[in-house]
């Protein structure tokens, strides 16, 4: 695996690659990588003759700047579960070799972006499009590869190509979920091992809800949802020491292709419906997602 820090570099690999009529596979990561990514990386392996890793821990997609001061940062470790998994290249810019001019650039996504986590991250996906159309444009892949537990960011993706008019192939790559259900993420090395240990109830409660859908309406099942996580230290104080709670900042039931909230089941009937989370617990904020 060849390690690269600039654009000029990274422009060079890519050439070669075009050259010689390989297809490109492209991986954009912030790092701090675990099983999830790397699933990803391998689907991006079988389906391209080359991948191209980023990893760029992007100052403007964060709003708030105690979360990029906490973002956890593991280069060397990352590069070692790069090479394992076969990665070509990694492209380990820095902010100035990324930005080297203040960013002016703006996005909007419309009603994609009034919903969840639009309106508690302002200018977050407008972030998030600058650095993937950025990298979009140095690696020229003809296929990406984005993870559904982020599904909003990922319906974002899909409209942000539509805008752009780029021919590349958006792929969604389903959650990677540790044994005991916790959606893999980096924060999670965040949370102390209590917090970690009552984690897993986020998906238990997200998977009774899909069970709850044959039977409930959709506002019975998302106050359900929200209800048991917020009580979840009341009802299991056992399972709760040091004052952990969780603290549902949303749940959403919406149109899987609109992320629109839905009243009724029927209502999503041909795009299927998804329910998104945010939840906070012990100072980690932690989002998942099923389908129903
Ligand atoms: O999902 C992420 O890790 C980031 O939002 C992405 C797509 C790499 C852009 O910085």
């Amino acid at each position: 695996m060849e390690r690269i820090t600039t654009v000029a570099a990274l422009g060079e690999a890519v050439s070669a690659a075009k050259a010689e009529g390989k297809s490109i596979g492209l991986v954009p990561t912030m790092g701090a990588l675990h099983e999830g990514h790397l699933s990803l990386i391998r689907k991006a392996k079988e389906e391209n003759d080359v991948v191209f890793v980023s990893v760029f821990v992007n100052p403007i997609q964060f709003n708030n700047k105690e979360d990029l001061a906490k973002y956890p940062r593991t280069v060397d470790a990352d590069c070692e579960k790069l090479e394992s998994v076969g990665c070509d290249y990694v492209f380990l810019p820095s902010v100035e070799e990324m930005y080297p001019e203040p960013v002016k650039e703006e996005y909007h996504f419309g009603p994609l972006e009034e919903v969840m986590e639009g309106p508690r991250r302002p200018g977050h996906f407008s972030g998030v499009a600058v650095v993937v159309r950025r990298l979009f444009d140095l690696v020229k892949p003809v296929r990406a590869y984005f993870g559904e537990k982020d599904y909003q960011q990922l319906a974002i993706i899909r409209n942000l190509i539509e805008q752009i008019h780029y021919d590349i192939e958006i792929v969604p790559c389903p959650i990677v979920r540790a044994d005991d259900g916790l959606a893999l993420s980096s924060r999670n090395m965040r949370l102390s091992a209590s917090a970690r240990a009552m984690a897993p109830a986020i998906y238990e409660t997200l998977q009774q809800a899909v069970e709850m859908a044959e039977y409930e309406d959709v506002e019975e099942v998302k106050e359900w949802v929200v209800e048991t996580l917020a009580s979840f230290h009341e009802v299991n104080p056992d399972l709760c020491p040091d004052d952990l709670k969780f603290e549902p900042e949303y749940f959403e039931i919406v149109n899987a292709k609109t992320l629109q909230p839905i009243d009724d089941w029927d209502d999503a009937a041909d795009d299927g419906a998804v329910g998104c989370i945010a939840v906070w617990l012990n100072g980690v904020r932690l989002i998942d997602m099923v389908k129903f």
